[in-house]
C-alpha cells in the first residue's frame, strides 16, 4: 500500500517506519526541513530501542522515504496518518491547530478514495470534525478513521509489531477493512482488530491512559499510607496482585508518573469533561496525588538532612522518566534536582542516555557523571530516580568507601532494606520499612 504520514515525530516516526518494514510504499512528511535532511542523512532525532536499525533498513530498500513535499507525498497515497503534535495548552486542554493546519493542507491533494487516519491522541470529536472540515474543502464525504496507538516509549517497536490489540474508528466496513489489510501482518498471534466509532476509539485512547494513571496514583497513595502506619507495599503489591481481578501490572510504587503521554492526556480528558460540564474528580484527583508524589523524596531528603544542604553534595541517578528513554519530559528528577538547587546543594547527576538533554537546560548547574561509581565518590547521599537497569546491582561495598555518608533514597525501591542496613547504609525507599 502507498502510505503518507504526516509528522516525523515519535509516533509518526515508529508508525511510518513499522508499515514500510512490512512492505508498504511509506512516505513520511514533516515541516521541519532541518529534521527531514537529518533523517535522509540517517541521522533519528529520537532514541529508541531497534528504531535506528529499522529506519536506515528500510529506507535502503527504499521503502521509506522523508520529505518536506506534502503534495507530492499526499496525491499517490491510499492512506494518510495523520500524526502531528497535539501539545497540551494553558488549561490542560490539548492544542490542535497544528492538526487543523495539516487537513487544509493534504484536502487539495487527497484521492477520492484514500482513508486519512488520526493517530495522535486528540479529543473526541475530532474526527467528526476533520470528516466535516474534509467535506467543506473537497466538497465531497471522505474517508476518516481512528486508529490510537499505544506505544510505551523504549518499547515503541516491539509494542507495534506485537500489539495486544488494534483499535480503529471508522464510519463504514470499508475503511475498517483496508486498515485491516494494513494490521494484518501484525496480527498474526491473533491478538483482536476492534472497530467501533471514531468517537470510541479516541476515548479509548484516553480511558486506557487514564487507567493506568489512575493505578499508578493509588498505589502511590497506599505506599505512603503504608509508611505512616506500617506495612511494606511491595508484600501488600503481591497480596493484591494474586488477586486475577486486580493483577500486577502498573502497580509499581515510585516518585510519580512522567512522560509525554499520562500527565498531558489525564488533564486533556479532564479538561474535556469540564467542557461538557461535569466535574471529573477522579481524574482531577489522579493529578493531584501525582504531583505531590514527585516531591516525596524532596521530603525525605529534607528531612535526613534536618533542611540543610548547602555544602552537601547529593548525586542523583536517573534523570529519563523511566528507563530505556532519553525523555525527560515532566520527569519526577527534574522536580527534586531544581529544589536541591534552590536549597543550595551540589547536585551530580548520572543516566545512561538523558544527560546531553539535561545538559541542553542546566548547564553548569549540574555536575554530570558518566560512570555511576565516579558519581557517588564524595557524595553525602544518593537518590535513585529512575530504575534503569544499571543501578539495579552497584557494587555496595566500593560504594560504601567511596561515599562520604553512605545514604541512598532509592524512588524506585530496587534494593532490600533489610540487606541495605546489613551493608551499612542508611537507607530509604518508597511504602517500606527503613
Ligand atoms: C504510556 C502508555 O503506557 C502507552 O500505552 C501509551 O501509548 C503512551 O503512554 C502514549 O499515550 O503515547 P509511556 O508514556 O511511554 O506510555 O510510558 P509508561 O511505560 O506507560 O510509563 C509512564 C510513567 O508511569 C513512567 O513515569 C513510569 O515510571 C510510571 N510507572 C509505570 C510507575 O510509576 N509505576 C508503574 O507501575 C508503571
Amino acid at each position: 500500500m502507498k502510505i503518507a504520514v504526516v509528522g516525523t515525530g515519535y509516533v509518526g516516526l515508529v508508525t511510518g517506519t513499522c508499515f514500510a518494514d512490512t512492505g508498504n510504499d511509506v512516505t513520511c512528511i514533516d515541516i521541519d526541513q532541518k529534521k527531514i535532511d537529518n533523517l535522509n542523512k540517517g541521522i533519528i532525532p529520537i532514541y529508541e530501542p531497534g528504531l535506528t536499525e529499522m529506519v536506515l533498513h528500510n529506507y535502503e530498500a527504499q521503502r521509506l522515504h522523508f520529505t518536506t513535499d506534502l503534495p507530492a507525498a499526499i496525491k499517490p497515497a491510499e492512506v494518510v496518518y495523520l500524526a502531528v503534535g497535539t501539545p497540551q495548552g494553558e488549561d490542560g486542554a490539548a492544542n490542535l491547530s497544528a492538526m487543523w493546519a495539516v487537513v487544509e493542507a493534504i484536502s487539495p491533494h487527497l484521492r477520492d478514495d484514500a482513508v486519512v487516519v488520526t493517530k495522535s491522541t486528540v479529543p473526541v470529536g475530532t474526527n467528526e470534525r476533520i470528516y466535516s472540515m474534509l467535506k467543506d474543502f473537497t466538497g465531497r464525504n471522505c474517508h476518516v478513521a481512528s486508529n490510537p496507538e499505544f506505544l510505551k516509549e523504549g518499547a515503541a517497536i516491539e509494542d507495534f509489531m506485537k500489539p495486544d490489540r488494534v483499535v480503529v474508528g471508522v464510519r463504514d466496513e470499508e475503511d475498517a477493512e483496508v486498515l485491516r489489510q494494513l494490521y494484518k501482518p501484525f496480527l498474526r498471534t491473533e491478538k483482536p482488530f476492534l472497530v467501533m466509532s471514531p468517537q470510541s476509539a479516541e476515548m479509548t485512547k484516553y480511558v486506557a491512559n487514564a487507567l493506568l494513571s489512575t493505578k499508578i496514583s493509588f498505589i502511590n497513595e497506599m505506599a505512603n499510607l503504608c509508611e505512616k502506619m506500617g506495612g511494606d507495599i511491595n508484600d501488600v503489591r503481591r497480596g493484591i496482585g494474586h488477586d486475577s481481578r486486580i493483577g500486577f501490572a502498573f502497580l509499581f510504587p515510585g516518585v510519580g508518573y512522567g512522560g509525554s503521554c499520562f500527565p498531558k492526556d489525564v488533564r486533556a480528558l479532564a479538561a474535556m469533561a469540564e467542557e461538557h460540564g461535569t466535574v471529573p474528580q477522579m481524574l482531577r484527583s489522579v493529578d493531584e496525588v501525582n504531583e505531590r508524589q514527585k516531591t516525596v523524596m524532596i521530603d525525605k531528603v529534607k528531612t535526613h538532612f534536618d533542611g540543610k544542604l548547602e555544602g552537601k553534595t547529593i548525586t542523583v541517578w536517573g534523570l529519563a522518566f523511566k528507563p530505556r528513554t532519553d525523555d525527560i519530559r515532566e520527569a519526577p528528577a527534574l522536580v527534586l534536582i531544581d529544589w536541591m538547587l534552590e536549597q543550595g546543594a551540589t547536585v551530580r547527576v548520572q543516566d545512561p542516555e538523558a544527560l546531553e538533554k539535561v545538559k541542553a537546560d542546566y548547564g553548569d548547574k549540574l555536575t554530570y557523571c558518566e560512570r555511576r561509581m565516579g558519581s557517588v565518590d564524595g557524595a553525602d547521599a544518593l537518590v535513585i530516580m529512575t530504575e534503569w537497569k544499571d543501578y539495579h546491582s552497584p557494587d555496595f561495598a566500593e560504594m560504601y568507601q567511596l561515599m562520604a555518608s553512605p545514604v541512598i533514597f532509592d524512588g524506585r525501591n530496587l534494593y532490600e532494606p533489610e540487606r541495605m542496613k546489613r551493608r551499612g547504609y542508611t537507607y530509604h525507599s518508597i511504602g517500606r520499612p527503613t
